[in-house]
C-alpha cells in the first residue's frame, strides 16, 4: 500500500518525506512560505497581471501543489484587491457573465496519488495555531513570523478551486488514504465533507461540473452575506488545470504550449538529474515566451551554465526576508533580471562544479545520467571549485 510521509513544517503547512529519493519536499522551514520567497514573491505576479489578463503557467514537479496554491493564492489576492477598488457590489453589473483573468496552469508529476491528494493537506497557520504546540514548537513559530515577517496562508477559495478540478480524478486509492485516520491530522476535514458531497451528489446537486454553481447549491447558501460577497471577485478568474501524471520530459515533448512563469521544483540535481540537464532546459527553452520566466531554487553552479547554454539569460533570486539569494531565473528577455549573476557567480561555473548533466534523446535514467557528469568531471582539465574559491578571496581578500 501506498505509505505517507507527513509532517507540520514550521509554517503550519504540511510537507513530505520520500523514502523513495531518501528526500524530503519540503523545507522544515515552512512548505508555504517557501512556495512564495522561492518562486511567487520573485515571479511578481502584481506587475504582470497590471498588463496581462491572460497567464500561463508550468508547474514542474507539482507533488502536492504549493507552487500552484500560491500561485493562485496570490492571483486572489490580487483580483480581490482590486475588486474592492472597484467597489466589490458592482462587479456584476462591470463585467456580467465575462471572465477577466484567463489563468491555465499545466502541473507535471510522476507521482499520481500526492497530486490528487494535493488540495486536502492542511497548509495554513490557523490551523497550525489551533494544534497544541510544545513550548519549543511555539518559541520556533514566533522566531519565524519574525524572521519572514510575512503572514503566508491560503484562501479557502484555493483548495476548492484545485478540488473542483481534480475531483474525478481522485481514486479508491486515493481515497483509502484520504479517509484514513492514520493521517486524518494532515488533511482538511472540511474539505473532505465537502470532497464527499461533491462526488457522492454529482449530478443530483451539481447541474454541472462547476465550482460557483456548486458553491451555490451546497456551501454557499450556508455562508453569511459578506462572505458571498467576498467570493463574488472569483467569479471574474476562468481558471484551468491540465494535470499530467507523467516524466516531465515526455509530458513536455508532446506539449505545444508556451507559457509565462515556470515553476522548476524538482527534487536537487544530485538526486533528480533528468531535470537539470542542458537538453532539458533547451526543451524548456522551446516552452517559454519570450517575457516569461523560469524560476527554481538551486543556486548551483552547474544548473547555471546549463540554463546559460542552452540560451537563457540567467540571473539570481534574492529573498528579502532572509537576506539571501535563494534560487535562480532563466528568461528570454535581459531587462526581466532584477540581480545579474555577480563575477564570483560566473567564475564558478568556469570551474568542475559548472560542469553540467546531459541527456540527449530525453529519456536517460537518473543513475546513467549521474554515472556520465561524474565521467565528465573525472576527465575534465577544469580547475575544482575549492581551488577557484581560495583563489577568488585570496585576490578579493576575504
Ligand atoms: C521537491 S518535490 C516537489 C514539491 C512540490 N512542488 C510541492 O509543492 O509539493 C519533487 C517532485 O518531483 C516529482 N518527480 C520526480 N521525478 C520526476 C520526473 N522525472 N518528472 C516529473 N516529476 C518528477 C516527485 O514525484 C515529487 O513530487
Amino acid at each position: 500500500m501506498y505509505e505517507l510521509y507527513p509532517y507540520f513544517t514550521n509554517d503550519g503547512s504540511v510537507g513530505l518525506y520520500s523514502p523513495e529519493a531518501d528526500d524530503i519536499y519540503h523545507s522544515t522551514y515552512g512548505a508555504l512560505t517557501e512556495a512564495y520567497e522561492k518562486f511567487i514573491i520573485p515571479a511578481n505576479l502584481h506587475e504582470f497581471l497590471k498588463k496581462n489578463s491572460e497567464i500561463k503557467v508550468l508547474d514542474i514537479c507539482f507533488g502536492i501543489g504549493y507552487n500552484t496554491k500560491s500561485f493562485l493564492n496570490n492571483i486572489l489576492e490580487f483580483i480581490y484587491t482590486e475588486a474592492i477598488a472597484t467597489n466589490n457590489k458592482n462587479i456584476d453589473k462591470i463585467y456580467g457573465d465575462n471572465k477577466k483573468y484567463k489563468i491555465f496552469v499545466h502541473a507535471i508529476d510522476k507521482d499520481k496519488i500526492l497530486a490528487n491528494l494535493s488540495p486536502f493537506f492542511i497548509s495554513d497557520k490557523n490551523n497550525f495555531k489551533n494544534n497544541k504546540l510544545s513550548f519549543k514548537e511555539e518559541k520556533i513559530q514566533r522566531m519565524l513570523s519574525e524572521y519572514t515577517k510575512q503572514n503566508f496562508s491560503l484562501k479557502k477559495e484555493v483548495s476548492y478551486l484545485l478540488l473542483d478540478k481534480l475531483v474525478n480524478n481522485i481514486d479508491l486509492e486515493t481515497e483509502n488514504l484520504l479517509f484514513s485516520k492514520k493521517y486524518s491530522e494532515f488533511f482538511d476535514r472540511r474539505l473532505i465533507t465537502f470532497y464527499r458531497l461533491l462526488k457522492y451528489n454529482k449530478g443530483k446537486i451539481i447541474p454541472e461540473h462547476n465550482l460557483i454553481a456548486f458553491l451555490h447549491n451546497i456551501y454557499y447558501k450556508y455562508i453569511s452575506l459578506r462572505y458571498k460577497n467576498a467570493l463574488k471577485p472569483l467569479k471574474l478568474l476562468d481558471f484551468n488545470l491540465k494535470l499530467d501524471i507523467d516524466d516531465a520530459r515526455q509530458a513536455l515533448k508532446i506539449d505545444n504550449n508556451t507559457y509565462n512563469f515556470v515553476f522548476l521544483d524538482a527534487f536537487t540535481p544530485a538526486k533528480c538529474p533528468c531535470l537539470w540537464t542542458l537538453d532539458f532546459f533547451k526543451l524548456l527553452y522551446e516552452h517559454l515566451e519570450p517575457n516569461g520566466m523560469i524560476l527554481t531554487y538551486s543556486n548551483s553552479a552547474a544548473v547555471r551554465n546549463a540554463f546559460l547554454s542552452a540560451g537563457f539569460y540567467v540571473g539570481k533570486i534574492f529573498s528579502e526576508s532572509s537576506n539571501k539569494f535563494t534560487g535562480t531565473v532563466a528568461v528570454k528577455d535581459k531587462s526581466l533580471i532584477k540581480y545579474e549573476l555577480s563575477e564570483y557567480d560566473l567564475g564558478l561555473m568556469k570551474t568542475k562544479a559548472g560542469i553540467f548533466y546531459r541527456d540527449e534523446n530525453l529519456n536517460g535514467l537518473n543513475e546513467a545520467i549521474i554515472n556520465r557528469h561524474k565521467h565528465d568531471t573525472e576527465n575534465s582539465d577544469l580547475i575544482s571549485s575549492s581551488k577557484y574559491i581560495k583563489e577568488f578571496r585570496r585576490k578579493n581578500d576575504i
